[in-house]
């Protein structure tokens, strides 16, 4: 059997043994999150023939996360799934430790998907694999139905990549502009900021994004690179470029920024910048765009969120999801681990510009999941763990707490700060998390299970959040809106 059997075979085992998580009141109905194992970053989004795939970083073998394959779900409606056999393994020497993350870009009724293979040399400690022992492969393979796959090509080697770059390059995303195809990775400059020779200065890495350029999708050139004039973190991970109603922004996930009392908050962050021109231009040798991190905004402001991917649909919404869940975080708590899977992803949100902004809100698609509509007062009980409150016209401090015996989290506004805490904040730094509002008017909470997502006005503030219920009693408490709606939600079907 070869090794790409072998590890399809341990996976197959390895997913038919889900009874205990298939018991787990902490699983989710409404996040797609992994059939057994570990989820990380969404890959590959993207919709081909009318069918919505999402592709994943997935640990089958290892509820803390360890070989690295792309698990697979596709569904037309975003409702109902089917859980796919992994679609990549890490089965060859350019990519044995891991094929990580990566995006599926659309033409000629072919699917055109790029990843990272991730190769460490044995025995590399960390300071090695960043400079000299890791190789950072980009990769391609092709589908022409998005369930078989063709072989894999590298098209890209260390030796492709700028001199001055660490080892750590990954992460491609794809797109076209006037019949040229365009790639953008994210990377660690090493600069000196010291100035004069490179001896006498202290070496600094600074976090960018690496452009690339092909005329045939496989064979690729550096164009040029783009940061931030004060650095602003070490390394930017899995970047992505796109428009929204003509704004082009650049997403990153940027490692190394210093935590502040309302922003930057957790480990790593994710967030975009609204750039002020396009990022292929006229003079693409120059550094035309310098993002300006005055104008960089983060993507979600709760304890669990990173690496988002976004995707343009045939509808033509600009789609996001995330990882609701965070690299090099404490999750020693999760109780998740102990039956066997950890982490999941976000909802799928829409992304819409309004008034010099983005807006993220869930895909209008998952209204149909509602029950009855319920008008609550300031108090009631939740008979279910999957639900949905909306709190509108809120004219003073309010306050949206969940709690059980013991508080399970509380969202209290007042003074224009909106603080989120959970009981148990343990485990990923400090106890809340605060975002600054101006003026808050509506807020909009899913619940499901072990997972919140609150999204505050219309989509102008986005909070992830995984928590949990310490037991049965679900009271709920919303004071200072004028009107409470709440849903029960039906879950995902996944097949
Ligand atoms: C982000 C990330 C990516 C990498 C992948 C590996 O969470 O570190 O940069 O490709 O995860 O799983």
């Amino acid at each position: 059997m070869n090794l790409s059997e072998s590890l399809r075979k341990q996976t197959q085992e390895a997913e038919k043994k889900q009874y205990m998580i298939e018991q787990d009141p902490n699983r989710l109905a409404l996040h797609l999150m992994p059939p057994v194992g570990w989820i990380n970053d969404p890959n590959g989004l993207c919709q081909f023939h009318g069918v919505y795939h999402v592709f994943y970083q997935y640990s089958p073998l290892d509820p803390n996360g360890s070989m690295k394959a792309w698990g697979h779900y596709a569904s037309r409606d975003q409702i109902q799934w089917t859980q796919l056999p992994a679609a990549l393994y890490p089965d060859q020497k350019f990519d044995q430790d891991g094929v990580y993350s990566g995006s599926t870009f659309i033409e000629n009724d072919t699917m055109y998907m790029f990843y990272t293979g991730n190769v460490k040399q044995p025995g590399a400690h960390d300071d090695e694999l960043a400079y000299s022992g890791r190789e950072a492969n980009t990769v391609l393979v092709t589908s022409k139905d998005g369930i078989h796959f063709s072989e894999k090509q590298v098209v890209m080697t260390n030796a492709d990549y700028p001199q001055e770059y660490t080892c750590h390059i990954r992460d491609p995303k794809v797109w076209k502009k006037e019949g040229r195809y365009y790639m953008i990775q994210g990377g660690r400059k090493m600069q000196y900021p010291g100035g004069g020779a490179k001896e006498n200065s202290q070496q600094t890495d600074y976090g960018t994004v690496l452009i690339f350029e092909s005329d045939d999708l496989v064979h690729w050139n550096f164009l040029k690179d783009i940061t931030t004039e004060k650095r602003f973190g070490y390394m930017w991970e899995c970047p992505d470029y796109f428009e929204v109603s003509g704004h082009p922004v650049l997403s990153t996930s940027p490692q190394g920024l210093t935590h502040e009392e309302y922003c930057y908050q957790n480990v790593y962050q994710s967030g975009y910048f609204l750039l002020d021109d396009e990022i292929i231009g006229a003079d693409d040798k120059h550094n035309r765009i310098v993002p300006d991190p005055e104008k960089f905004h983060e993507w979600d402001y709760g304890f669990d969120f990173y690496a988002p991917q976004t995707f343009c649909d045939e509808k033509g919404r600009r789609i996001l999801i995330g990882w609701a869940g965070i690299g090099d975080a404490d999750y020693d708590n999760a109780p998740t681990v102990a039956v066997g899977w950890q982490h999941a992803l976000t909802l799928p949100r829409e992304i819409t510009w309004s008034d010099g902004r983005l807006l993220q809100n869930p895909l209008p698609e998952l209204k149909e999941l509602r029950g009855t509509e319920l008008a609550i007062g300031e108090e009631c009980y939740a008979a279910d763990t999957v639900f949905e409150i909306v709190a509108d016209e809120i004219d003073a401090d309010c306050l949206v707490q969940i709690s059980t015996g013991e508080e399970a989290f509380c969202a209290r506004y007042e003074a224009g700060i909106f603080d989120f805490s959970l009981t148990d904040g343990a485990g990923r730094g400090r106890r809340s998390r605060k975002i600054r509002i101006r003026d808050l008017r509506r807020i909009r909470l899913i619940v499901d299970n072990s997972m919140v997502e609150i999204y505050i006005n219309d989509g102008e503030y986005v909070m992830t959040s995984r928590f949990y219920f310490p037991d049965d009693q679900r009271k709920i408490k919303v004071k200072g809106a004028r009107e409470t709606k709440m849903w029960y939600l039906k879950g995902l079907e996944i097949v």
